[in-house]
């Protein structure tokens, strides 16, 4: 009897079923808001030490990513090619992340050991050396350019300030990692970095 009641009027209806739909969404939002992380970081994986930070940082700045993706698709060509597909667990410290999808030079996912940090010198120098017939540009400046302490502590206490669990450690340690390097000293820790903790096979 009561149900014919709501058989028949659409009114009532839609308002019963917006109801309903909206306990559906609580049951499934609400949890997120009281758990501090919904992907859980891949064993190893920390907020970025002061030098690869700067070297992320750089890499950003240049537009590295208008030519490099750091996102390798569940795809058995992709996989042989540069191992195992990526995690959300590699990424969970990346502000904003790399993934991207534009591929003018390979994805750099998996790059970190590939080569020696001296290859990367010459290559960030001038890519011809290594590599005649590649199109990336130089970045020469690099080399000659060196970091500032300070800028890059007051970017981990922002990363901190974000949730990224910075210790006091990484903080005392920072400036003394920074010293004495060139943005393309950093920018070459981090490259050595990519990929460090993923998965070994495929
Ligand atoms: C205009 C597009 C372009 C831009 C911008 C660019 N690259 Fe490249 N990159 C390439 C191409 C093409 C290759 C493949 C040829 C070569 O090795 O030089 C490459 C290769 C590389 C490799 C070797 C990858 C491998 O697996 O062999 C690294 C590392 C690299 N780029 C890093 C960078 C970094 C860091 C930046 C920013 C500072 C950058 N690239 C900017 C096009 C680009």
């Amino acid at each position: 009897m009561s149900h014919e009641k709501l058989e028949t009027n659409v009114g009532l209806m839609a308002i019963l079923i917006a109801i309903v739909i909206s306990f559906g969404g609580l049951a499934e939002i609400v949890p997120l808001m009281y758990q501090a992380e919904t992907i859980k970081p891949l064993p190893g994986v920390k907020p970025y030490a002061a030098l690869e930070l700067a070297g992320r940082d750089i890499y950003v700045r240049e537009g590295c990513y208008n030519c490099h993706s750091q996102m390798i698709r569940t795809l058995r060509f992709e996989t042989e090619r540069y191992g195992h597909y990526s995690l959300a667990g590699e990424s969970v410290y990346d502000r904003p992340f790399q993934w991207g999808s534009k591929r003018t030079g390979p994805d750099l996912a998996r790059v970190g050991g590939r080569y020696s940090d001296d290859w990367h010198r010459v290559h960030l120098n001038n890519p011809r050396d290594v590599v005649p017939e590649s199109n990336m540009p130089g970045y020469p400046w690099l080399s000659k350019n060196s970091l500032n302490a300070e800028e890059i502590i007051g970017r981990m206490h922002a990363l901190k300030t974000l949730g990224d669990p910075y210790t006091d450690a990484d903080f005392a340690g920072a400036a003394e990692q920074v010293s004495n390097k060139t943005e393309q000293d950093a920018l070459i820790a981090f490259l050595q970095g990519l990929g460090k903790h993923a998965p070994k096979g495929e």
